[in-house]
């Protein structure tokens, strides 16, 4: 059990990659990771993408251009962080695999929060065991997400909607320090 708790307390969001490529049998484990995440009614409702070359590079120029329009605009960036920012968009520090997870574009808004919530689940267990196999990730879940032309570049069928893009590789930083507050400021204990 306390090995978990040091996976869940060291893993840290990585924004700078090595180039050298994860082997596919570490992404297969991080992958079947993902799909051990619970789900509503065990529907198991997330797919996974899993990008190199072109594919990336394709991702990355979208991921750029979009970064060009937004980042310079958006007032809650401190200035002096746009910079850094506009440099990570150019390639996602690097990563030279991204996992790509999907959840169905369900009509019913209740079943389709439902599918959302799983298919985060997967990603989180996705940067645990990645963190366990000494790689690091990040969590895209930039608006362009929802763009036609990433959709396009991924070949996603029309029903399926995107949770994250997950850079994936050999971190090239140390992990950087992000604080939590105490769990205890979050909880009421109630009956206790
Ligand atoms: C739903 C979600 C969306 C995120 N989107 C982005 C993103 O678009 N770009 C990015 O660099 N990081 C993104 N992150 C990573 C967060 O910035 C990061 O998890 C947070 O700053 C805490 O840092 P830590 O992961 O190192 O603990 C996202 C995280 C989550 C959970």
């Amino acid at each position: 059990m306390s090995e978990i708790l040091d996976v869940i307390q060291n893993r840290r969001t990585i924004r700078k990659y090595k180039s050298t490529e994860p082997n596919v049998e570490l992404i297969r484990n991080v992958l079947q990771a993902g799909n051990m995440a619970p789900s509503n009614g065990n529907s198991q409702p997330w797919e996974f993408i899993v990008i190199k070359g072109e594919y990336r590079k394709s991702i990355c120029r979208e991921f750029y251009n979009f970064s060009k329009e937004y980042i310079p605009k958006a007032s809650y960036i401190p200035e002096d962080k746009k910079r850094i920012m506009l440099e990570y968009a150019k390639d996602l520090g690097g990563a030279p695999i991204h996992i790509i997870v999907t959840y169905p574009n369900l009509e019913d808004d209740i079943k389709k929060g439902q599918a959302l919530k799983s298919s985060s689940a997967a990603i989180q267990n996705i940067l645990l065991q990645a963190h366990a196999e000494g790689l690091g990730t990040v969590w895209v879940g930039s608006n362009l997400n929802q763009s036609q032309k990433v959709k396009e570049i991924l070949n996603l069928s029309e029903d399926r909607l995107i949770v994250g893009i997950i850079p994936i590789g050999y971190p090239d930083t140390a992990a950087p320090t992000s604080p939590r507050s105490n769990s205890n400021s979050k909880t009421q204990w109630l009956g206790f």
